[in-house]
């Protein structure tokens, strides 16, 4: 595999900038995952990387040598799309033997067997090899759209959202598979998504990525303890981080200069009031508005002053709905009025 570097690319569609000065480096046998919202330019930048986009300014260089003047064909990276675009009238066998068949490559019958077999195998399809692929289910068609990426030994490996077209459990199962794949090829990944549990769970790395620049890039759990800005903070964690006044909670000392303090669920604090202390000083300073069951978890809705702030609670805490409970902070995260994280 190979290592990848973009420096200030930028690429514009009309007045939009799609991608803006974006500096990024994967390393050789990365799994790097840009984390953003539809439109946040994470298709364009695979575009780009893959040479099926032509940046207005800077570079993209793989293995050390510059791209601009190569075609996509002479890129060498392997590009699984959002949406799997399968041969329907093949089978899953020739449908992942079809990028090996290239005249160019000249591949003997025996090893291109071999490799189409074994990469069936790391996508859990060796059962259905002889099926047409139009008789699978979706979660059957990404696997063998991601095994089709596989059977190459390009690169890179460029992969948009593969997933997401899948339900909830398949996409739970082969999250872990890509994961293990990538770890086992030793490959280096670049994937897009606006999923942040596919990027907590796989990423080495997350960059997050907002109108076309990287805001932020770091291991996951960086990125989740210490964002740089609130619209990073924003986008990891379930529930979602409460946002509040600086004032509005006791337990801290915020810094000077705090416009907001930023309370995951680990940063509160939670305790039934005292008997009879309802709605008095620092005891019983908040109420339970409603909790939402989840099975193993509930979600806690609670009110304090005229905020609300949702957090994540065991479901054999002893409060109901309309009860006084205690909230105080700890170690929450500060921003300051230009929402830049505060020390
Ligand atoms: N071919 C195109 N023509 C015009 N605008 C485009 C084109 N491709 C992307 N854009 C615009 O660039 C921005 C980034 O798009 P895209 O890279 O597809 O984002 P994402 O994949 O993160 O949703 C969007 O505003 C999109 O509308
Ligand atoms: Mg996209």
């Amino acid at each position: 595999m190979a290592d990848v570097a973009l420096k200030g690319v930028t690429r514009s569609f009309g007045d939009k900038r799609a991608v803006d000065g974006l500096d990024l480096h994967i390393a050789d046998g990365e799994f790097v995952v840009l984390l953003g919202p539809t439109g946040a330019g994470k298709t364009t930048t695979l575009r780009l990387i893959a040479g099926l986009e032509k940046p207005d300014a800077g570079t993209v260089e793989i293995g050390g040598r510059p791209m601009n003047g190569e075609s996509a064909a002479g890129r060498d990276v392997a590009f699984v799309f959002q949406q799997y675009s399968l041969y329907p009238h093949l089978t899953v066998y020739e449908n992942l033997a079809f990028p090996l068949r290239s005249p160019a490559r000249r591949m003997d019958k025996a090893s291109l067997d071999a490799r189409v077999r074994q990469v069936a195998k790391m996508v859990r399809i060796d059962h259905k090899l002889e099926n047409r692929s139009t008789r699978l289910s979706g979660g059957e068609m990404q696997r063998v759209a991601i095994g089709r990426a596989l059977v190459r030994r390009p690169s890179i490996y460029l992969m948009d959202e593969p997933l997401s077209s899948l339900d909830a459990k398949l996409r739970g199962e082969l999250r872990l598979e890509l994961k293990r794949i990538q770890k086992e090829l030793g490959a280096t990944l670049l994937y897009v998504t606006h999923d942040q549990i596919e990027a907590m769970t796989m990423a080495d790395r997350i960059g997050i990525l907002a109108e076309g620049r990287l805001v932020q890039i770091g291991t996951p759990r960086e990125i989740y303890a210490n964002p740089a800005n609130l619209h990073v903070a924003a986008r990891l964690g379930q529930p979602h981080i409460n946002l509040m006044p600086a004032d509005l909670l006791p337990g801290v000392a915020a810094p000077a200069g705090t416009r907001t303090i930023g309370a995951r669920t680990e940063h509160l604090e939670i305790s039934r009031a005292r008997q009879g202390s309802a709605g008095l000083g620092p005891d019983g300073n908040a109420e339970v508005d409603w909790i939402e069951h989840l099975g193993d978890q509930n979600h806690l809705h609670i009110k304090v002053g005229g905020h609300k702030l949702v957090t994540l609670a065991d479901p054999d805490l002893p409060v109901e709905a309309g009860d006084r409970i205690s909230v105080r902070l700890k170690q929450p995260l500060y921003f300051g009025g230009d929402g830049q994280r505060l020390a």
